[in-house]
């Protein structure tokens, strides 16, 4: 075996270096970005096969999950998880299941599922701040005419939650037009949104992949003639670009959110900024390798080498393991009470449980002080034994309920305090 680079120095920590065992899963061994991938992994002299996720089954029950391939079990130190659309289901159990064994995955399976829902994805990002056209979920045509005018009205766009490749995605500047569409994509079963159309970024858009929280490349795609859409599948054209930064801190933030080590972010040119369209988990390699010269299937393999000792774990689920135990929340502006009260005032005794952190602004204040000051749009994060937390927080809870009830237009809100 050759030498490959560690990170470590001499001396600085084990010696045995183990060759890595990469899976890529993919039902398509010949496609550019299989091969790409294929292609590094061994120039990095890494044990690589490219698994068929089809061929794969899962076994669960008491004993130690497994993952069989034609009757033998497949172990593995990393996946990379290419999941076409149409096995989704499939493909996000598969790579669960490689969860549950440990094995470093570039690409969770939740991350995979929500970023493949358009509507969750968007409620993940807007929650945590981030710039997306204004959507709405329709759930019959009557809903239509409502939706036009919360997205500020004609022309709009009609997509389904679940597609790709530019299909499913419609420019629509009638009303009528609008109605039939979202009747007709309903009838075959789609979820539908109506969503802000951004005229100044008609044809064209920004893709940024991001591995490992580092934007690694980025492209201008434009579509030709008189298409809308600028998708490369649709013979759209594309072009290297130097990212703003603005633009890169969305596109890092929005893989992280969604769980995704290796992500194409889309991004629309808005006059208000970034607006993060969608976030790929399987981005195709050719447009942006072309486009850029950057050898980005290269930088996907470096982070799963540095990374497939370490796998992912969900602190909820993992504290939800023992009886009892939990994350909760509280919105300060469901409770107002809570408003410019410290934390020493709410959690009087701090040995039974703690506040280990307070969202503010898309921030995370970790450990605050007990002098720490709450105020509106401040969310509270606890951790522990729920039932405790309950009591505790509890008094203030209802109180603020009982406010709420007897006059809401009491509360006062501190202007300076937001
Ligand atoms: N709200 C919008 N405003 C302007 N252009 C849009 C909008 N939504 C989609 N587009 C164009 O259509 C393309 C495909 O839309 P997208 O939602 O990314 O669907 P897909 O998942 O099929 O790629 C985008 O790359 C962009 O060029
Ligand atoms: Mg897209």
């Amino acid at each position: 075996m050759k030498n490959r680079p560690t990170g470590l120095k001499n001396g600085e920590g084990p010696r045995h270096i183990m060759t890595v065992r990469l899976a890529i899963l993919s039902r398509g061994p010949r496609l550019y970005s299989t091969r790409r991938l294929l292609e590094e992994a061994e120039k990095r002299d890494c044990y690589v096969e490219v698994l068929d996720p089809m061929r794969l089954s899962i076994t669960v029950g008491n004993e130690e999950p497994r993952i069989l391939n034609a009757g033998w079990p497949v172990e593995i130190d990393a996946v990379i998880p290419r999941i076409g659309y149409s096995i989704t289901h499939h493909g996000v159990a598969l790579i669960r299941q490689f969860e549950r064994l440990g094995v470093y995955v570039a690409n969770s399976s939740d991350g995979i599922s929500h970023s493949r829902d358009k509507l969750h994805a968007t409620q993940l990002l807007t929650k945590n701040r981030i710039p997306v056209p204004t959507t709405c979920h329709v759930r019959t045509w009557q809903d239509v005419e409502g939706a036009l005018s919360r997205v500020g009205g004609m022309p709009v766009v009609v997509k389904v939650s679940e597609g790709t490749q530019g299909s499913g995605v419609f420019l629509v500047h009638s009303e009528e037009r609008a109605r039939e569409l979202t009747y007709k994509l309903l009838s075959e079963g789609h979820h539908v949104l109506v969503q802000e159309y951004i005229e100044e970024s008609h044809g064209r858009d920004v893709r940024v992949i991001v591995v490992g929280g580092k934007v690694v490349a980025a492209m201008r795609r434009r579509s030709r003639g008189r298409e809308f859409r600028s998708n490369f599948h649709l013979n759209g054209t594309v072009e290297s670009i130097e990212l703003p930064v603005e633009y890169a801190d969305v596109a890092r933030r929005a893989a992280r959110l969604l769980n995704l080590d290796v992500a194409g972010v889309d991004l629309l040119e808005s006059n208000r900024g970034p607006l993060v369209l969608e976030v790929n988990s399987s981005p195709g390699l050719e447009g942006i390798e072309g486009a850029t010269g950057i050898n980005v299937a290269g930088e996907i393999i470096e982070h799963c080498i540095i990374n497939q000792g370490f796998s992912n774990i969900g602190l909820d689920q993992l504290l939800r393991s023992r009886p009892g135990h939990g994350v909760v929340s509280v919105n300060i502006s469901r409770h107002p009470i809570l408003n410019g009260k410290q934390i020493g005032d709410v959690f009087t005794n701090v040995n039974e449980h703690f506040v280990f952190a307070v969202a503010r602004e898309g921030m995370h204040i970790w450990k605050p002080r007990r002098t720490f000051m709450l105020r509106r749009g401040d969310e509270i994060i606890c951790y522990g034994e729920i039932a405790k937390i309950h009591q505790q927080l509890g008094s203030w809870i209802s109180h603020s309920i009982d406010n709420n009830n007897v006059s809401p237009s009491t509360i006062e809100f501190s202007d300076e305090s937001y």
